[in-house]
């Protein structure tokens, strides 16, 4: 049995429809990132990043996983690899495919978060500034998410899970984004092989001992069923 931790980024949602960031037409090509993507841009207009969120949630609602989601899954419900999937997206396709194993180092849509206090709840499909916290009553709602600046949730869980690896898997990355681009040189550091699956060569591409470049839909479902043959 494998150890495997498998880091992916919004390149393995593309084609269920989600815009990735750094695209010619990525999220971040119509929003600046300080507006809609820092604890600062949300204090100066809470409406306009709620506003922003929200439109992601919808986005994340109407789209279904595909198959690179659920090889994934696949991969975790064979039984004979122990996987572990570590998620940059804050769409919910993995857990919507199957993945139990699941971490979302950046938060999720789904969540709700307390600025005020820090409690979390579940997030309506629309959030409003009006929203009050279910704990304090603060009107401070704002997306769980972990935003530039903030710290990503479960960093020692991960980087324990990537020394015990035997295989470290970078899917639809661009690794632009530390600490997860950091992931593959920490795997390297503990002896781990590393794989990088992507549509095009990545940041940190030479980093990598091997690597496939193409759609996720066709590179993922490749590799899971090279693993399972
Ligand atoms: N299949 C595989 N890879 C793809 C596909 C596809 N169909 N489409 C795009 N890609 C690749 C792109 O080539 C790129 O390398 O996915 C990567 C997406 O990169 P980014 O848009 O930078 O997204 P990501 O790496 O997830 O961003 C990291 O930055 O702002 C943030 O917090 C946000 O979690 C996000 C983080």
């Amino acid at each position: 049995m494998a150890r495997i931790v498998i880091l992916t980024g919004a390149g393995i949602s593309a084609e269920s429809g989600i815009r990735t960031f750094r695209a010619a037409d990525g999220l971040w090509e119509d929003h600046r990132v300080e507006d809609v993507a820092t604890p600062e841009g949300f204090a100066r207009d809470p409406e306009l990043v709620l506003r922003f969120y929200n439109e992601r949630r919808a986005a994340a609602a109407a789209a279904e996983p595909n198959a690179a989601h659920r090889a994934l899954a696949a991969l975790e419900a064979d039984g004979r690899h122990e996987v572990l999937v570590v998620t940059q997206n804050v769409d919910d396709l993995h857990e919507r495919a199957g993945s139990r194993a699941l971490i979302h180092m950046h938060g999720t849509l789904t969540g709700a978060l307390c600025a005020a206090c820090g409690a979390r709840w579940p997030a309506p499909a629309v959030m409003r500034v009006t929203d009050p916290c279910p704990a304090c009553a603060a009107r401070a709602a704002r997306p769980d998410i972990v935003w530039f600046g903030e710290m990503p949730y479960r960093m020692e869980e991960i980087w324990a899970a990537l020394r015990a690896a035997d295989l470290f898997v970078s899917i639809g990355t661009s690794g632009n984004v530390y600490p997860a681009a950091g992931f593959v040189a920490d795997a390297r550091h503990a002896g781990v092989e590393t794989l990088e699956l992507n549509l095009e060569p990545s940041m940190g591409t030479r980093f990598f001992d091997a690597a496939r470049h193409g759609p996720a839909t066709q590179v993922v479902p490749d590799w899971v069923a090279a693993m399972l043959a």
